[in-house]
């Protein structure tokens, strides 16, 4: 499978600044950019499945259900939540960001932008 292909379309890697986060809250999915790439984790509280809220302007996201607090990572700041939020394999191509939530990454991984 080519990275054309590959998982779900998620955005234009433009409209993706560096040091920036964004929501998908249809696609279920936190996106963010830094220095080393693009990555992608799961919206989905590891405490008892609601949501987590957009990330703030540093990445720290709060879940409302039960306040879990996580970072730009996805680790937890403080629970209930004891679980970070599972991170998936990114790839793009031709400026297209595409994401398999088939493919569990580490919370370090980051896609480069070519
Ligand atoms: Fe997120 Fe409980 S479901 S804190």
């Amino acid at each position: 499978v080519g990275p054309c292909t590959f998982g779900v379309y998620v955005g234009a890697v433009t409209s993706l600044a560096v040091g920036t986060w964004s929501r998908t809250a249809m696609l279920g999915l936190i996106l963010g950019r830094d220095a080393r790439g693009v990555f992608a984790f799961s919206a989905t509280c590891t405490h008892s499945g609601c949501v987590v809220g957009a990330p703030d302007t540093s990445g720290n996201m709060v879940c409302a259900c039960h306040g879990s607090r996580f970072d730009g990572a996805g680790r937890v700041l403080n629970g209930p939540a004891r679980e970070p939020l599972q991170h998936y394999r990114v790839r793009i191509c031709a400026g297209r960001v595409r994401v398999d939530r088939g493919e569990f990454v580490a919370d370090t991984d980051r896609t480069p932008v070519t």
